[in-house]
């Protein structure tokens, strides 16, 4: 059955889930309080770039499912389903998540809710959140008990956040156990196309579903900084990091994915959620068992530093006078994100060490012009390799993993290259006269 839906916060996350929920038939209503952000949205334009949305997008707002509004009264009185969608960015000066924007939201809604009403919280947040929340909106809403919150934690990946938002790996949901409600029959609904593939649904408390979110990226991170530290040994002993991850990942106990050693994870889930993670439990009293996540987030970091001293041994121990060309901004491919993105610290690591730094990555330049004012961009892969002493690939967009080293070659003043991804094929490269070096790998 098609419901009315509200979604709160129209960034990454709120844009995907209000434009795929109207693709999934529902009625939906998309609210911010950015006017500028919902007046793009509504001429059908996203502020960031993801493949596929701006078309599931546009397709909804033109059959009419999909309208956007600043007004929290409207949407109070359109919809008795309420997902909240906003960031919970990491606290300036601490580890913390900043839950401003989750608590402006049920503090502005819970007053209006004057009907039986489900809201369903999508931000990552601290353990515990979710009940307090519930706790306010009871006591906000003129409904009372009839106003619920329930935690429905995201688990979608930029760059596949369509696919990952109408056929994800299981849906969770957490309830208040002691008064479990209706959350469960709306969420049955709201997802019945989901069910029907027989997505894995999981009914949990509202502390698990909250957990289930933050142990998940605490995983894959924990997997990253596994391989990357692999990495490291690797390079000790002259094996290859690569050929062992496929090794070690036929193992259908481990699996090859999230096994790709390089330059390490960004963005602006991973390594916030693990900083939170670890506050959170130091908060709780188990901060002990976190040392382990400090170690992950130590060794991703690591990996920034080594690869300005391979740039630096690359360019022939100096960066003063040396030019380096680095194609990459954005903290993956298929996304303009440059939030936290190991490629652009890198860049601007080297730049600030005297070396002459051109930039170019195929989305994510605006976006890196605006957080990296002073590092030079350029137009093209070319442009960007002109004159280079050193290139480096920093992000494995396709446009880079498919260059011809040869057609290169005529634009860098000396063939070295180095692969902070292991995207490259090492023999295709020094076959054609360069000096590769990647990461972990003789
Ligand atoms: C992540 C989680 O995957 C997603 O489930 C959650 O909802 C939000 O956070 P995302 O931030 O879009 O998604 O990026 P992801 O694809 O997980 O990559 C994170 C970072 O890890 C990137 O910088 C990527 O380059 C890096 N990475 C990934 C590696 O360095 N090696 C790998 O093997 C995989």
């Amino acid at each position: 059955m098609s419901r009315k839906i509200a979604v709160f916060g129209t960034g990454y996350l709120g844009a995907t889930h209000a434009a795929c929920m109207a693709e999934l038939g529902h009625d939906v209503l998309g609210v911010d309080v950015d006017e500028a952000k919902l007046g793009k949205l509504a001429a059908g334009e996203l502020p960031f770039y993801e493949p596929g949305l701006p078309e599931v997008l546009r397709r909804n707002i033109e059959n009419g499912r999909l309208r956007f509004t600043p007004s929290y009264q409207e949407a109070a009185d359109f919809a008795d389903v309420h997902f909240v969608a906003v960031g919970t960015p990491q606290k300036h000066g601490e580890l913390a998540a900043d839950l401003r924007y989750v608590d402006a939201v049920i503090e502005s809604l819970a007053p209006l809710l004057s009907r039986p009403s489900v809201i369903f919280g999508k931000s990552t947040v601290p353990a515990g959140t979710a009940a307090r929340l519930n706790g306010r909106v009871r006591e906000l809403a003129p409904v009372r008990d009839q106003a619920e919150l329930a935690w429905n934690p995201e688990f979608l990946r930029e760059g596949f956040a369509v696919k990952d938002t109408l056929h994800p790996d299981r849906i969770v949901l957490g309830v208040d156990s002691a008064r479990p409600g209706n959350a469960e029959a709306v969420a049955r609904d709201v997802y019945a196309p989901q069910l029907e593939q027989n997505i894995p649904f999981l009914v949990t408390d509202l502390a698990t579903a909250e957990l289930v979110k933050t142990s998940a990226n605490a995983f894959l991170a924990t997997k990253i900084s596994f391989i990357n530290a692999i990495a490291e040994v690797c390079e000790a002993t002259g094996a290859d990091v690569s050929v062992l991850a496929d090794a070690i990942g036929h193992d259908a106990r481990i699996g090859r994915r999230f096994l790709n050693a390089g330059i390490g994870f960004g963005g602006g889930c991973l390594p916030k959620d693990i900083r939170a993670f670890i506050a959170m439990a130091g908060e709780l009293g188990a901060g002990q068992a976190f040392a382990l996540l400090r170690e992950v987030d130590s060794i991703n970091m690591r990996r920034r530093n080594k690869m300005v001293e391979l740039a630096r041994e690359a360019a022939g121990g100096s960066f003063i006078g040396a030019r380096i060309a680095v194609l990459g901004a954005a903290f993956k491919p298929d996304s303009d994100d440059v939030r936290d993105s190991p490629a652009l610290n890198i860049a601007g690591q080297i730049q600030l060490q005297g070396a002459a730094v051109s930039v170019y990555d195929p989305e994510a330049m605006q976006n890196a012009r605006q957080l990296f004012p002073t590092l030079q961009y350029a137009t093209d892969v070319c442009s960007a390799c002109s004159g280079a002493d050193v290139v480096m690939i920093l992000t494995e967009w396709g446009q880079f993993t498919s260059l011809d080293p040869y057609e290169l070659a005529k634009s860098v003043r000396q063939r070295t290259i180095i692969d902070g991804r292991n995207c490259l094929s090492p023999e295709g490269w020094r076959n054609a006269g360069w000096t590769y070096r990647g990461i972990g790998k003789p």
